[in-house]
């Protein structure tokens, strides 16, 4: 598969390690819902499902593959020729079909999930991606636990299974073990060992329990992954995955550090997608959380608010409009100052002199210590008192 090496490939998988978190599951048509939208959103690949695990999660991959067009239907599979063939049937309506197989990678796997040796475990990754291969031209080979693995050994499986026709290599971080300087050169090491890696694209996969799947991602990306695998708001198994919306505002801030790197992302749908997927899938999201949380764009204390209204650029380093947010909140709270008392007045078509403006605000001090939210007719007692 002939691949743009200036194309960041967007995989998502909310659909799949995002829906297996209990209480996340979706049904059919919520899956299509969310499947119609990521297209619009802009990402490369769509991970659907796991055929194998469930009638009603292969009649998912089924639907999904009809209803999308232009993006890559993903279904996964353990490295087994029953679930490869069960995968193939559901992609069976797929317009880009993928299959995604693969094995544990690290020997803690290796030992302790398969009872097996490494030179078994390699051959059972070969046969399953030839055996994909008869069914599909896009395979994508995973290596389970390769945050984990003996980088030697991974790379002569990356090798093997490229040989064997896989299009897109793996590298799960699937405990989010690793640091993000050890996960980079990970990928450093099989993009210059590995002597045909060329030949597929190297994909990141990353998760959280150490919150760094982000920091992960990035530092795959800079040492020559060219996909990565991510959810919207980072849902996923345990502490989740790389955050969608995180790695495409990363790239965007930070333009120049990524040469001429691009993705397909339209992040104005950010908000929308993300607060969707929260409803539907029953997940809230984290007020604090990067990019969609309800705090992210809110600026709450004196010191930053004050800059904040005299030039945006002092505490905004992304647009709220670039996300799909109307605008910066700036909250009242017992912090803030004057200028933002002002600011919020003004909004209400409320103008008063700076004495008045003074005394307002010695007022306000005492309701917002005793109140978590001012709203809006806290401020027009305020006003009203004042003149
Ligand atoms: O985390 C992981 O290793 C996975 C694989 C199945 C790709 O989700
Ligand atoms: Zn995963």
């Amino acid at each position: 598969m002939l691949h743009d090496p200036n194309h960041l490939y967007i995989f998502d998988t909310t659909l799949r390690d995002g829906e297996q978190v209990p209480g996340c599951q979706l049904t059919t048509p919520e899956k299509i819902d969310i499947a119609k939208d990521l297209e619009k959103l802009g990402v490369d690949v769509i991970e659907a499902g796991f055929p194998v695990s469930s009638p009603g999660d292969f009649q998912s991959v089924v639907e999904l593959s009809k209803a999308v067009n232009d993006v890559i239907i993903c279904a996964l599979t353990r490295a087994n020729e029953n679930d490869i063939k069960v995968a193939a049937e559901a992609l069976k309506y797929a317009k880009r079909p993928r299959i995604h197989t693969g094995i544990g990678a690290s020997d803690m796997h290796i030992k302790y999930k398969f009872n097996s040796t490494r030179e078994e475990i390699l051959d059972r990754a070969v046969a399953a991606v030839k055996y994909a291969k008869s069914h599909v031209e896009d395979v994508e080979f995973y290596a389970e636990d390769a945050g984990r693995a003996d980088l030697v050994y991974l790379a002569q499986m990356v090798e093997a299974v490229i040989a064997a026709g896989a299009t897109v290599v793996n590298i799960p971080d699937t405990n989010g073990y690793c640091l993000p300087d050890q996960y980079g050169a990970k990928i450093k090491f099989l993009k210059e060992n590995v002597k045909n890696i060329d030949q597929a694209i190297i994909s990141a996969h990353c998760h959280n329990d150490l919150g760094l799947a982000t920091a992960n991602s990035i530092a795959a990306i800079q040492n020559g992954a060219r996909q990565v695998e991510c959810t919207i708001n980072g849902i996923g198994e345990r502490a989740g995955n790389t955050s969608l919306e995180e790695v495409a505002m990363i790239l965007k801030v930070h333009k120049q550090s990524f040469g001429n790197l691009t993705s397909n992302i339209d992040s104005k749908m950010f908000t929308y997608l993300s607060r969707k997927v929260s409803e539907m899938m029953n997940m809230p999201v984290q007020p604090n959380k990067a990019i969609v949380g309800r705090n992210a764009f809110a600026h709450s204390s004196g010191i930053h608010q004050d800059g904040f209204l005299k030039h945006r650029e002092t505490y905004e380093i992304i647009r709220p409009e670039d996300v799909g947010l109307e605008e910066a909140d700036i909250i009242l709270t017992a912090r803030s100052g004057r200028h933002a008392l002002k600011y919020h007045l003004e909004r209400l078509g409320y103008t008063l002199e700076k004495e008045a403006l003074s005394q307002t605000y010695e007022r306000f001090l005492i309701i917002a210590d005793a109140k978590k939210d001012i709203c809006d007719d806290d401020l027009r007692s305020l006003f009203a008192e004042s003149v």
